[in-house]
């Protein structure tokens, strides 16, 4: 009756001493959750030392994960070693030795999720991973569970914490990328090498996989449209403010008519809406469904309790589900996986959207009305303007542009045409803007 489930937790870095920590200090309330306890059976690190200092004298400690996933007295095992590698060896021994997983691992589910979740499928096994979207937020269950009667329209996250802040302080104090970047990593917030956050391919990691949960459909990261952070100038950030909207490196994923569409780009969002509020390295993912309208939650997207909270969740849900019948268990990506469906999925080239566009032309007469004319040519309607008189007579002028929505393949096409006129000095630069009502 009182049989513990028994738990193998594979990397005790910073998700897996949390996890470790919440297990061993919740033990009591969780129990009373669950109806038995959950036991750490052992812990696997390469590095035994520091392994042996998180679980203490009494937890079994491993150096090899690859003997742990298969050993009989291990019901689940829990992967939070992170990458592509060992991670997915590890993943697919559990689930084909039988045991259930719980990762964190967004990047593996990401780019391999079709083949790990077909092989846990094979196996009747649970592969959980709330953890790795959103951190200690709970949007996963809320997809699969709370929204269960809706259809989702759409998903829009800022699902990156380290984007997010350095976002944040470039508006709050005015200060270039280059700078913020530096000390978010002084912070320990962004990665020594901060490319999967700063190119926004962490993001769209998370969106790829909450798409597929949100549609019922197979998860694919190679559709995703990815555009990080890196070219946004202060400028552009202040015209936003001046213009009524906050610049927020969002997750997007919407079903229209035509198809999904799964995207990651800086996105000016009206500063009045709650998740244009959502500052520093918090993170927080709008739902809407068509019963339940926008629904929005909040909250730490990482950091070690905050994820450990998540990988918790799962390792509760496994607890009760266990004995449970295939049928009787929430699927793994929300829908059963025998009505997955392949909806077509939308290049960039036709998301429909609006467009912030600023471009440095040349302060003579007639400028406005060459790109105005183009923009006419290709149906596209503008709904705001800025120009500042330029600093200094026969100086080079700003003009700042919000269009009204339209395909993206329209303003590509009028976009190489503006570019192309001796009066545009330079790149145009382009913001989408969702204003997410
Ligand atoms: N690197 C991620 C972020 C945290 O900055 O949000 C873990 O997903």
């Amino acid at each position: 009756m009182n049989t513990p489930l028994r738990v193998a937790l594979l990397g005790l870095g910073t998700v897996g001493s949390g996890t470790f920590t919440v297990l061993r200090n919740n033990a009591a309330e969780i129990e009373r959750r669950v109806g038995f306890p959950i036991e750490i059976k052992v812990v696997a690190d390469l590095d035994t030392a520091k392994a042996r200092q998180v679980a203490g004298p009494e937890v079994e400690v491993s150096a090899n994960a690859f003997d742990v996933v298969t050993r009989d007295d291990i019901d689940v095992v829990i992967e939070l070693i992170g990458g592509y590698t060992i991670a997915k060896q590890l993943v697919l021994a559990a689930i084909e030795a039988g045991k259930h997983v719980v990762t964190a691992n967004k990047a593996l589910l990401a780019v391999h999720g079709e083949e790990i979740f077909a092989a846990a499928a094979r196996k009747n096994v649970m592969v959980a991973f709330e953890a790795a979207v959103a951190g200690g937020i709970p949007v996963i269950k809320s997809i699969k569970e709370g929204l269960a009667a809706n259809q989702i329209e759409y998903v829009a996250g800022i699902i990156n914490g380290t984007c997010n802040f350095i976002l944040s302080e470039m508006r709050d104090k005015g200060l270039p990328f280059a700078d913020v970047l530096a000390q978010a990593q002084a912070l320990g917030y962004a990665e020594a090498d901060p490319t999967f956050d700063i190119e926004g391919i962490d993001a769209a990691h998370k969106i790829t996989l909450l798409s597929a949960l949100a549609f019922g459909m197979p998860v694919q990261f190679d559709k995703a449209y990815v555009e990080g952070i890196t070219k946004l100038t202060k400028d552009d950030i202040t015209f936003a403010e001046e213009l009524g909207y906050r610049v927020k490196l969002l997750g997007i994923t919407r079903r229209t008519s035509e198809g999904v569409e799964l995207r990651v780009h800086p996105t000016m969002i009206p500063a009045k809406r709650l998740i244009a509020n959502v500052e520093g390295v918090m993170n927080a993912v709008l739902v809407k469904g068509n019963a339940v309208g926008p629904t929005l939650y909040y909250g730490a997207g990482a950091g070690s309790l905050p994820t450990a909270s998540a990988v918790v969740a799962d390792i509760i849900e496994i607890a009760r589900m266990n004995a449970a019948p295939i049928e009787c268990r929430t699927p793994v990506l929300a829908f059963r996986s025998e009505a997955a469906q392949a909806i077509p999925m939308l290049s960039i080239d036709q998301v429909v959207t609006a467009y912030y566009l600023r471009m440095q032309v040349a302060d003579r007469p007639g400028v406005l009305a060459e790109v105005s004319t183009i923009l006419a040519k290709h149906s596209i309607s503008i709904a705001a303007m800025i120009q500042h008189q330029p600093s200094q007579e026969g100086a080079s002028a700003q003009i700042v542009l919000l269009t009204q929505r339209c395909v993206e393949g329209e303003i590509n096409q009028a976009l190489a045409k503006i570019e192309a006129l001796d009066s545009v000095l330079d790149k145009v630069v382009r913001i989408r803007v969702e204003d997410l009502s």
